[in-house]
């Protein structure tokens, strides 16, 4: 509870009620100060007049940095290099985005002097977990302090009960009809009448993606290209980690691909049922298969394929400041070594299919793999593999 030693809180802000609502609580309750910090993902918000906002609700500061580049770079491309995907379904747009938050939040709090952080992330979620792991990472001297597992408020009534009392200045007043997380990679939908897990989502409620029924009659082609892993190209266009998200976002959304709609298991315990649209991830995660598909060691791709489950629930339940994570992702990145070349991939009505890869690093070789004769220089005897067969049953005519 309250503990009289906090001076000065940095706040995860929004500006939105639940957070408006909590600045001021923290004042109230600890009697400190307090430092609004707002990352910028691509949650695509408003955030000119944040600062004046959360001065008027009473902070002494408010930060705000623009984490775009960062979350693309080092944190989206990272996990599609490692083809992470949590139960064979979820591209971990939330997960990924919360350690580079997480991350400066510890910066901000130590460049202004705080000697807590506090976040409005609720007791049933992921996200407390993740933030706050990536808090005793990188910053475990600091206190940490989680409102929603705190104070007596239980509802959004409640909030706008309190924010009332203490004239918060409130924007939106309409009840959000789902729980969103939106960001570069994604947009998560989760709550409200999608609790239901046999009630279908309304089409209105779709942001990123066209519906595949009213999507284009014709299908588009989008090549990409990677190096190492990374995707670096569009079309032949070159473009920055950010910049390459956004396209890839923009032409696969407006085809419809991407959207999921899963029941999933929480870190903390619960079934869970979200939806989800990650038009670009799904577009770069297919094209980065195909190029690997011709540019990796079949023994390198099984052991990473072996290894991408136990990449994925770390960053879903929030190690990604581990020392398993450190571990995985050094393989990982050796496995990408030779991930270079293009796949071409044909987008229509919420589909998707790879139609070509190449690669100047292929291992490929028609010659080798092709039905015609290759003559002399063949190196593939066709009658080795009578003794090659011959050992592999020799145990199994013995049963
Ligand atoms: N279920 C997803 C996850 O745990 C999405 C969470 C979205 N968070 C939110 N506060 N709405 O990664």
């Amino acid at each position: 509870m309250a503990d009289a030693s906090v001076k000065r809180v940095c706040l995860a802000y929004s500006g939105g009620l639940d957070t408006s609502v909590i600045l001021r609580w923290l004042i109230e309750t600890y009697d400190c100060e307090v430092v609004a910090y707002c990352a910028d993902v691509g949650q695509e918000e408003e955030l000119t007049g944040l600062p004046e906002k959360a001065k008027a609700s009473g902070a002494v500061d408010c930060v705000i940095r623009d984490l775009r580049e960062e979350f693309s770079r080092d944190y989206v491309f990272p996990a599609i290099q490692g083809n992470a995907l949590y139960e064979g379904t979820y591209l971990l747009g939330t997960a990924l985005a919360r350690p580079v938050i997480g991350k400066h939040h510890v910066e901000v709090a130590r460049e202004t002097g705080c000697d807590a952080v506090a976040h409005g992330a609720t007791g049933k979620g992921n996200d407390q977990v993740r933030f706050e792991l990536a808090y005793r990472a990188l910053g475990p001297d600091l206190e940490v302090i989680a409102p929603w597992r705190e104070w007596d408020l239980r509802s959004r009534t409640d909030c706008m009960a309190y924010a009332q009392k203490h004239s918060i200045p409130i924007t939106a007043t309409v009840k959000k009809p789902y729980s969103i997380d939106r960001n570069l990679l994604h947009i998560s939908f989760e709550g409200g009448v999608l609790e239901d897990p046999w009630r279908a989502p309304d089409s209105s409620m779709f942001v990123m993606t066209t519906d595949p029924e009213e999507a284009p009659d014709t299908a588009a082609e989008v090549i990409v290209g990677f190096e190492r892993g990374v995707p670096m190209s569009i079309d032949g266009q070159a473009l920055r980690p950010a910049a390459l998200l956004k396209r890839a976002n923009q032409l696969a959304g407006a085809h419809g691909v991407g959207r999921v709609d899963m029941v999933e298991n929480r870190f903390v315990g619960l079934k869970s049922r979200g939806v989800y649209e990650t038009p670009g991830g799904t577009l770069l995660q297919a094209a980065h298969r195909a190029v690997e598909s011709i540019t990796l060691d079949r023994e390198v791709m099984h052991e990473r394929d072996r290894l991408m489950p136990r990449f994925a629930e770390l960053i879903y339940n929030g190690f990604w400041f581990s020392p398993e994570m450190d571990f995985l992702r050094a393989a990982l990145d050796k496995s990408q070594e030779n991930v270079t070349g293009e796949a071409r991939v044909r987008l229509y009505k919420g589909g998707l299919h790879v139609t070509g890869r190449r690669s100047p690093v292929s291992l490929y070789s028609e010659a080798l793999s092709s039905f015609e004769d290759a003559g002399e220089a063949d190196t593939y005897v066709q009658a080795d593999a009578t003794g090659f067969i011959r050992l592999q049953g020799l145990r199994l005519a013995e049963r």
